[in-house]
């Protein structure tokens, strides 16, 4: 295959909402078709434009009985492009059908046994009674012309409808979700039986078709990539030096707020290893005189995300070489429009980015990421030979460990929690947990607590674990890490870290807790 038919054939997905959309994007491209999410309100002219192989349409909050409701040019069902709609997607499809859709007296939610009731090329080797996920109000009373009914379950006596003819079919349960155990199989039947795609969306392909695209892209000129040693800008910058060699230069800003011998890593892995032309600025004392006497969580991003903008902006003139571009890890899930039918959400954390950068230096982006997911990226770093302690990382924030130091950060209190981290992670790993848990780390908390030591009264600090699990970050579980592992916890960092006298758990969720402390 040549790199230009990679994004040859496509999926459309069309989000009404639904908090699975992306689920479906992940699992359609595990199955090695790509595909794209665009907001429902797409017009038809769009929708042909993009020439989709097959339309999904997701689930979503609204009822397609509600006045507003979004709706779909109905042009798309006499396009002769395969559609299968997804909960809301099939009441939406009944409702443009001419069926009837009616408010149900309960709400279906959890699983259900799926009864195959006709032949479906959507449930070729499915077997009958599979656990499948229902989450919705409505349902359908009347089926639209044309369409048949080929699936139930007990609480709902149309689970499937499908026209095959016209080849729109629509599911009331979400295949998308790991809790419908042949959700996968359905969807696969969708995209290779009915859709006809082929499996070409494969992570060697990928790679080469990224080197391509940068190459062209880039041409002759300069690129600038600020490094922070996390997953993202780790691949932008093996990917890039790859594509373009020396017209690379990254620029890692020791802020002074990253991890035990963060940077003496960050330098031997891309420096030594890999090769890349790597600016090391040790910016800690700037940052650490501009956070002096700060307390206020806000505050302190702010502060944070200034100071990077300003070292790094005089170190790129510094450098003294004429840059075009500013490569960036921009991932998908931060380029999907989304949409809301919730109105405007509150901000709970600005959450320091490098988006004022670009403008501000006159640099065009280069984003090679902004069509891949995080598990897309961490594939692609090992395909281009990135080793695992950097593809498996837990995400760690840009502000670093100001904003897991409650109240002031001082040298000090960095000292602390940077050794305190280490045993963190050293332990989680030995337990063989680093790769299973999305983030294990630790908090130093403002107070100090009363303690005794051989004979003597301490007055210490206290140390706040914090290990949660999490597909993206935005909802999240506290982990139940294993008491044997919580006792060697705090067993040594008692015990190894001089001014902590005290070990205590954080067992919130979030909601209402967020992951970080501040
Ligand atoms: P919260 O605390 O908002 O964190 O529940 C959700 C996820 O985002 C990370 N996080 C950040 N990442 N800059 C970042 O790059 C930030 O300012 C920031 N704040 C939180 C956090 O570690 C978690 O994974």
């Amino acid at each position: 295959m040549t790199t230009d038919t990679l994004h040859q054939q496509k999926i459309l997905i069309l989000d009404y909402g639904s908090q699975y959309t992306q689920n479906i994007a992940r699992k359609v491209r595990e199955s090695e078709v790509y595909c794209e999410i665009h907001p429902c309100t797409w017009t038809l002219k769009q929708i042909l434009e993009f020439k989709p192989k097959g339309i999904i349409l997701s689930g979503g909050p609204a009822s397609v009985l509600a006045p507003g409701a979004p709706l779909c040019d109905r042009g798309i069902f006499e396009s002769g492009i395969p559609i299968l709609g997804i909960c809301y997607g099939m009441q939406l499809i009944t409702h443009s059908l001419g069926g009837k859709v009616d408010p149900s007296a309960h709400r279906e939610f959890g699983r259900a046994e799926l009864m195959i009731r006709e032949f479906s090329h959507l449930f070729d080797d499915i077997n009958n009674k599979s656990i499948v996920w229902m989450s919705h109000g409505d349902r359908i009373s009347k089926l639209p012309f044309g369409l048949k009914s080929t699936a139930f379950t007990t609480n709902s006596p149309i689970a499937a409808i499908e026209d095959p003819l016209r080849k729109i079919y629509a599911l009331q349960f979400h295949p998308e979700v790991v809790h419908t155990a042949e959700g996968k199989k359905i969807l696969e039947n969708f995209l290779f039986k009915i859709c006809k795609c082929l499996r070409n969306w494969k992570i060697d392909s990928l790679a080469e078709f990224s080197l391509q695209a940068i190459k062209n892209q880039v041409k002759k000129e300069k690129v600038l990539c600020g490094l922070s040693g996390g997953v993202d800008s780790s691949v932008v910058a093996v990917l890039v030096h790859k594509a373009i060699g020396d017209h690379l230069t990254c620029i890692f800003i020791d802020n002074g707020l990253l991890r035990l011998e963060e940077r003496d890593k960050v330098e031997k892995t891309f420096r030594d290893n890999f090769h890349i032309n790597l600016d090391v600025v040790d910016a800690s004392e700037q940052f650490l005189n501009r956070l002096k006497g700060v307390t206020d969580p806000e505050e302190k991003r702010k502060i944070i995300g200034n100071v990077f903008i300003e070292v790094f902006e005089k170190e790129a003139k510094r450098l003294g070489e004429d840059f075009t571009f500013l490569a960036q890890g921009t991932l998908y899930p931060d380029v999907i429009e989304s949409v809301s039918f919730k109105g405007p959400s509150a901000v709970i954390k600005s959450h320091h980015n490098v988006g004022g950068l670009p403008e501000k230096m006159h640099l065009k982006l280069l984003e090679p990421l902004r069509e891949l997911f995080k598990d897309e990226v961490r594939a692609l770093g090992r395909e281009l030979g990135m080793p695992d302690e950097i593809i498996n990382r837990q995400p760690f924030p840009g502000p670093g460990l100001a904003i897991r130091i409650l109240g002031e950060v001082t040298k000090e209190r960095l000292a602390i929690l940077q050794y305190a981290d280490q045993i963190i992670l050293e332990e989680v790993k030995a337990a063989g947990l680093y790769t299973k848990i999305w983030q294990a780390f630790a908090v130093l908390l403002p107070v100090k607590t009363v303690g005794v030591m051989g004979d003597a009264r301490t007055y210490e600090n206290v140390i706040a674990i914090r290990a949660v699990n999490s597909t993206d970050g935005m909802t999240a579980d506290w982990v139940h890490l294993p008491y044997d592992l919580l006792g060697k916890l705090s067993n040594r960092i008692i015990n190894e870290v001089q001014g902590v006298n005290r070990v205590v758990y954080d067992i919130s969720s979030k909601p209402p807790s967020t992951i970080e402390w501040e």
